[in-house]
């Protein structure tokens, strides 16, 4: 399988503390990374073999190939 440029995303924080969480790809799925952003700080960041799936918490931009999706909206 390859994970090619469309499996790249970006998460802009608007607030302080807002969580990036990664979950596993596979049968399970399971959160295996926690990254936690303040206000401003930006994750580039892409789906990768042991990376399937992504949850944001709290206030955020985030800009995916589908387009640019608010979280508090
Ligand atoms: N070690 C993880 C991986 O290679 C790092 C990672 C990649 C990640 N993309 C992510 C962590 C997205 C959280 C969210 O898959």
């Amino acid at each position: 399988m390859s994970y090619d440029q469309n499996g790249f995303f970006v998460i802009k924080a608007k607030e302080n503390g807002v969580n990036v969480i990664g979950l596993t790809r596979g049968q399970d799925t399971k959160f295996h990374h926690l990254e936690k952003l303040d206000k401003g700080e930006v994750m580039i960041a892409e789906f990768t073999e042991h990376t399937s799936a992504v949850k944001v918490r709290g206030k955020a931009e985030i800009l995916t190939p589908f387009g640019k999706i608010d979280t508090d909206e």
